[in-house]
């Protein structure tokens, strides 16, 4: 089982307007609720490949439940533990009359002391059935500042691998704990690093504690940096679509390799073909399966020698 760790899990909220005119009154069209918040989208997409999942994290309050309940509905397990606070909403207006996608993010409620110690005392039961936790997106206000290091250092205990996807000083603050991998994107990379060459950022990355780096670069596909050595994944062309959840359907692919111990090179490209698939659909946690297929066999692979990687 793949376990994914939404800290601060949300309801997505998807209104379609016909044009977005700031500062008037629109009439809502059609209205889309969703369960989300990144490592849902994982589940979402190992769900997809068949993989068997089980999604934890914090949701609580009315949006909560309908967090919940829609996980249900998607037929996706999940052990959410409740918080006081009620869980946030993300908001979307999509705009028809161009295509332009509006986004507000709520915080997330503030989470208490004991509400995250019996977050970590369900959490260290559920690892012990998992063969690789997936940990992605930003922690809700009220975490310690070494939340995701503590779940990591739970989880290698108990023996499974590691996937961490955030950025800022929550990234930062985990490598210590010695992740197995890390997936920032190339925006992530420079604010952790201060670099503005991906290798030099992505060894960086390692040199603080990541035991592999995959950085992804949007159209361009990935570049990775393991102990076995470092390789660029790029799909045979940059593909238009939706990019949100790209980052989510790589990591999925990521983390399904890592739990089936497969080589780099065959991680890699499923990553890179599984991410571009997702392109494709307009919403995150969602990939075309067509597209997938064929992207398989055409994605590039290319290793990285050095001194380009040791720099
Ligand atoms: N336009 C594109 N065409 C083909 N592949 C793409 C395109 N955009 C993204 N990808 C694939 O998806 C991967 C992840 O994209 P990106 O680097 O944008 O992730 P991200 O910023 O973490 O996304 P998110 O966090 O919204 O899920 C890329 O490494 C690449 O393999
Ligand atoms: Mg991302």
């Amino acid at each position: 089982m793949i376990l994914t760790v939404t800290l601060n899990a949300a309801l997505d909220v998807t209104y379609g307007v016909d044009r977005l005119v700031s500062g008037t009154s629109h009439r809502v069209g059609e209205t889309h609720e969703r369960a989300g918040g990144k490592g849902i989208n994982v589940a979402r997409v190992l769900d997809l490949l068949g993989r068997p999942t089980l999604v934890t994290g914090l949701a609580g309050g009315p949006t909560g439940e309908l967090i919940r309940g829609e996980l249900r509905a998607s037929g996706l397990p999940e052990a959410l533990v409740p918080v006081g606070g009620d869980a946030r909403r993300t908001v979307t207006v999509v705009s028809h009359a161009d295509g332009q996608a509006t986004v507000f993010n709520q915080p997330g409620p503030r989470v208490g002391p004991g509400e995250w110690a019996e977050f970590t005392a369900r959490y260290a039961r559920l690892v012990r059935d998992a063969r690789v936790v997936v940990l992605s997106g930003s922690t809700p206000p009220g975490l310690p500042a070494d939340a995701y290091a503590r779940l990591i250092r739970t989880a290698a205990a108990a023996g499974a691998r590691t996937v961490l996807d955030t950025s800022g000083p929550a990234l930062g603050e985990a490598l210590g704990a010695r992740p197995d991998l890390v997936k920032p994107n190339a925006a992530e990379l420079a604010e952790a690093t201060g670099h503005t060459d991906m290798t030099a950022a992505a060894l960086a990355l390692r040199a603080a504690g990541a035991r592999a780096v995959v950085a992804s670069l949007g159209p361009r596909g990935l570049e990775a940096h393991t102990p076995d050595g470092a390789w660029h994944a790029a799909p045979p062309e940059a593909l238009t679509g939706n990019p949100t959840g790209a980052g989510d359907a790589c990591v999925a692919a990521l983390a399904a390799g890592l739990a089936d111990g497969r080589p780099w090179r065959r991680v890699l490209r499923e990553a890179a073909a599984l991410s571009a698939a997702a392109v494709l659909r307009p919403t995150a946690g969602d990939v075309d399966p067509a597209a997938y297929h064929r992207l398989r066999t055409t994605v590039r692979l290319e290793e990285l020698h050095a001194p380009h990687t040791h720099r």
